[in-house]
Order: structure tokens, then C-alpha cells, then sequence
């Protein structure tokens, strides 16, 4: 039978392609999601692209009386949690904010799933819990660095809260270490949707060639780099989603080798800004204003992971190429500005 996936930030924007992609492999989905950085039109998006509209809750998984009442009425096999607050500069702005939102979503909804007996979760992790890596490319077992901000601290401490519960028996988790998750779903229905002006640099740069933004900053060329720029890791959210689906696969077939796991999904290969610049300008034919500007303050030079463990324990591979992220990116900045 298939297995029932409740994915709390479902409408969000790696959480909605996720849910397209376990449909797709005909798991039940339902999502929560309480629309504070999503819109209610992405899951009529999800029916148009999959013929199945999920079942929909609007909660709050810091309510956890809602939260519980969503487990009373659906069996549920495995949960994902991406419903977190992700923006790094508000994080150092409004800690607080994050501390509170993240870290009770999380024990809450453990709770409710402790309750309702429900022992499978997959945690959205970040590359951020590495902090500024001493060792490149890093593995799963590159140690933390100290966070650079409360949404980093907020990823760590997640980890940590997972590590004790199941070494407590209490439940069976999975980690995913996103690096930089990027492009949009082939048939631009879906996307990210960032709110007011972009930090990441994706969105900076659709946005800026699209012309709702006037310039791009390149923080930096005078990085020990090639080029001089940062090199990211920079990852297709299509790519990304099915890794979530051979984790949700992995726990529902018990075929987890330890009770907390952890994978970097990312490609492994590393680019930098000047090149995405380059591979933008020509995968569009659009001419991108930017400048070199200073760099920007907490920002390493080099991030990239080593894939080896998902690749070879999870069975997962990233398969778009950095033109397929560029170009779904393009065509979902241009929908979004038609309609
Ligand atoms: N950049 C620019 N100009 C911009 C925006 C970004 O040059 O306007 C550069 C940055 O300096 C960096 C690269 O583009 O070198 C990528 O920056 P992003 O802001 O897109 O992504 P980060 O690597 O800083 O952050 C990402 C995620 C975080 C996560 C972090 C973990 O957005 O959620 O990776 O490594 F915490």
C-alpha cells in the first residue's frame, strides 16, 4: 500500500516540488502549511501538474493542538519538515523570530508524531551547519563550525534535538544537508516566490535581468578563487525533491542502516558567481547589469560537497545541469512577471 507523506511546508518552495515529485512515485501526500512565505495558488499548481490535488491544511506548527488534530484524522507513515523561516540576514536581525518558529515547529510536531505513533522524519538540514569549512569538499562528517547566524544555530540545534531522540529510540530521522537549492520546476508553474527584494543570488539575477532590479552586486572578485568570486554548490530544487523521495522510500522500507542519517545533497561541483553570470547571459541572450562590490560580511569563499555517501548509501544522484538551472529559473521569472 502507499505510504501517507504529511509535508509541512508543502506550498513552500522546495517543500511544493517535493510533494510533486512523491506524487509522481504515487505516495499520498498531505500538506501543511500556514502561507507565511508561500501562496495558496501552489496547490492548485500541484494538481495541475500531477492530476492530484493534496489534502490541505492550514496550520501553524507552532499551534500544536492543530498540529495534532491533522495526525487524528490521517494515518500518516513518514513526515518532512521544511516549514522553517529561512532568510539568514533577518535571522541575525530578529533571532528570537527564529529560535521560537524553528525550534517549536520541530519539537511540536515530533510530539504529535510521538503521540500518534508515527516514527519517521525527514529534517530539511542546510550547508550552513558547516559554517566556514576548514576541509573542502565536506563530508557528512566535517564537523559543525560555530553558526554564523540564529538560522544556522536553528539547523544545528535541529540536528542535535534529532540526534537524541533517536538515539532515545523515540523516532527514525533522516537529515538533509541542502547546499544551494536553485531553478524551478520544467513547467514554470512552480518556483520560488521571495519575499520583497532577494538576498540569494538566483532570484537577484532573474530579477535583475527580467529588470525589476535595477543591478547586480558581485560581493567580491578578490577571493582565492579562480575568477576571484565565491564558489557555491548550486543544486536543482527538482533534483533536490527526489532525494527527499528516496529518503521518505528509504525509511518506509525500513531501509535505513542507523536510526539518524545523515546526506549533503548538493552536485559536488563548485561555480562561481562570475559564472553564473556568464552561463545566465547566455542561456537567456540577456545582458545582465552588474558591478563588483565588497564582500559580504559571514560569507565563505568556497562551499561544495562531497556527494560520495547520498550517491552511494542513498542511491540518489543530482542529474540537471547548472543550464537546466538557469533556464527553468528564467522561464519561472518571466510567468511570474506575466501574470
Ligand atoms: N551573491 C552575490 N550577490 C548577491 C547575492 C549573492 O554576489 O546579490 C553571492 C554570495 O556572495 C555567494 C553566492 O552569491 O557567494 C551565493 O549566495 P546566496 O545568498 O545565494 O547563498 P549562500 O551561499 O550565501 O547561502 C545559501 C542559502 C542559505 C544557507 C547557505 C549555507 O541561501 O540558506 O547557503 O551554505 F544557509
Amino acid at each position: 500500500m502507499a505510504a501517507t507523506v504529511l509535508v509541512a511546508g508543502g506550498l513552500g518552495y522546495i517543500g511544493s516540488h517535493t510533494s510533486v515529485e512523491l506524487i509522481k512515485k504515487d505516495f499520498n501526500v498531505i500538506v501543511a502549511d500556514n502561507l507565511s512565505n508561500s501562496e495558496f495558488f501552489i496547490l492548485e499548481r500541484i494538481e495541475q501538474i500531477t492530476g492530484v490535488k493534496p489534502i490541505f491544511f492550514n496550520v501553524d506548527l507552532t499551534d500544536k493542538i492543530k498540529t495534532a488534530e491533522i495526525f487524528s484524522q490521517h494515518p500518516v507513515d513518514v513526515v518532512i519538515h521544511f516549514a522553517a523561516y529561512k532568510s539568514v540576514s533577518e535571522s541575525v536581525k530578529e533571532p528570537l523570530k527564529y529560535f521560537h518558529n524553528n525550534l517549536s515547529s520541530l519539537i511540536n510536531i515530533i510530539e504529535c508524531m510521538k503521540d500518534a505513533k508515527v516514527s519517521k522524519l525527514i529534517f530539511s538540514s542546510s550547508a550552513t551547519v558547516y559554517g566556514q569549512p576548514e576541509k573542502l569538499p565536506v563530508t557528512e562528517s566535517t564537523p559543525f563550525q560555530k553558526a554564523l547566524s540564529a538560522y544556522g544555530s536553528t539547523k544545528q540545534m535541529g540536528e542535535e534535538i534529532l540526534e537524541k531522540l533517536t538515539a532515545a529510540g523515540i523516532i527514525n530521522a533522516v537529515s538533509l544537508r541542502y547546499f544551494n537549492p536553485v531553478g524551478a520546476h520544467g513547467s514554470a508553474l512552480m518556483g520560488e516566490l521571495p519575499i520583497g527584494i532577494p538576498n540569494n543570488l538566483f532570484p537577484y539575477v532573474m530579477q535583475t535581468g527580467a529588470g525589476g532590479l535595477e543591478q547586480l552586486t558581485v560581493y567580491g572578485n578578490d577571493y582565492d578563487t579562480p575568477d576571484g568570486s565565491c564558489l557555491r554548490d548550486y543544486i536543482h530544487v527538482v533534483d533536490l525533491a527526489k532525494a527527499h523521495v528516496m529518503a521518505c522510500d528509504r525509511l518506509f522500507q525500513q531501509k535505513n542502516e542507523t536510526s539518524c542519517e545523515v546526506f549533503n545533497i548538493g552536485t559536488g561541483k563548485p561555480t562561481s558567481v562570475l559564472e553564473i553570470i556568464k552561463v545566465f547571459e547566455r542561456c537567456t541572450g540577456v545582458k545582465l547589469n552588474y558591478k563588483i562590490g565588497d564582500r559580504r560580511e559571514g560569507d565563505a569563499a568556497v562551499v561544495y560537497a562531497d556527494i560520495t555517501k547520498a550517491n552511494k548509501v542513498l542511491g540518489w544522484k543530482a542529474e540537471l545541469e547548472l543550464d537546466e538551472m538557469i533556464k527553468s529559473s528564467w522561464k519561472w521569472e518571466l510567468s511570474v512577471r506575466q501574470s
